[in-house]
């Protein structure tokens, strides 16, 4: 890895033994677009995730028990106490804390070490390149060799904890199916939906990780002795072909739900309620 250089002569393209072209690239495409609006996109769900987990309120429904995903699972003295579950309160409750810094950590890094975003963000943000056959600002290359970007080789460990917090997460979204106005205290909402469909892409996401696919079957040789795994694989292969798609849906729908909570528990609008 190098810092960005203006000083690129006698490098890459412009080696002496290349043809003599001075431009950057001849692409007369606007190729500088797809790295711009992945910028544009990681910058308001890092901003909007960044605000929440940290405001410390409206992140609960008591009345019909929504939780939002970026504040579970609620670990912090600082929870009301119904939005715990059985989790421990055992954080302290201080600002700089976010209530869910138990799983926060863990679900970043897991977005950070993914394939998809390490392509993103190395071409959108590193310049690395920004786009294929256009030079990079970088004078030096060491692509993954060395520290710091050697420990995306984790990006397994962090796959069985995101799928954990998948669990965590499905958890909340089916005791949600609540109400305080009915006698069962069965109720079903919009809000319902909203987690739904949140957590259901969530484990899209999460299934169709690499890390996903290597461990079911792709680290295996012979296909014919493991069927089922077989099976496995070719369904998570499937689904890997659409990674980067689930990739952005899912920072959608995790803003789209965190935002609809934070709506109804401030009172802002009431919950769209079919049952109860
Ligand atoms: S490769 Fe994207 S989550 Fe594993």
């Amino acid at each position: 890895m190098s810092a960005p250089t203006s000083n690129r002569q006698g490098t890459g393209v412009f080696s002496p033994t290349r043809a003599q072209i001075s431009a950057r690239t001849l692409r007369t495409d606007r190729w500088w677009q797809s790295p711009l609006i992945v910028d544009l996109g990681f910058a308001a769900f890092v901003i909007y995730a960044t605000v929440r987990a940290f405001l410390q309120n409206n992140y609960y429904v008591p009345a019909y028990h929504y939780l939002t995903p970026f504040y579970s699972p609620c670990v912090s003295k600082g929870c009301v106490p119904e939005a715990s579950h059985f989790w421990p309160q055992f954080l302290p409750d201080v600002w700089w804390l976010p209530y869910a810094a138990l799983s926060l950590p863990f679900l970043l890094l897991f977005r950070l070490t993914c394939y998809y975003y390490r392509g993103a963000y190395y071409r959108s943000v590193w310049q690395s390149p920004t786009a294929c056959a256009v030079a990079e600002p970088h004078a030096t290359y060491t692509g993954e060799t060395r520290l710091p970007l050697i420990i995306q080789n984790t990006h397994r460990y962090f796959f069985y904890i995101a799928g954990i917090i998948s669990v965590i997460n499905t958890y909340d979204a089916i005791i949600a199916f609540h109400s305080d106005k009915t006698a069962s205290g069965f109720g079903f909402g919009l809000g319902n939906i909203i987690l739904l469909v949140n957590v259901i892409m969530l484990w899209v996401y999460t299934l169709s990780c690499h890390s996903c696919r290597h461990v079911t079957g792709g680290r295996l040789k012979h296909f014919s002795k493991h069927p089922v795994r077989y099976w496995i694989w070719t369904q998570v292969s499937r689904l890997n072909t659409r990674h980067k798609l689930y990739a952005w849906i899912t920072l959608g729908t995790l803003m789209l739900t965190d935002f609809y909570i934070m709506l109804v528990a401030s009172g802002t609008i009431s919950d769209l309620r079919f049952v109860g």
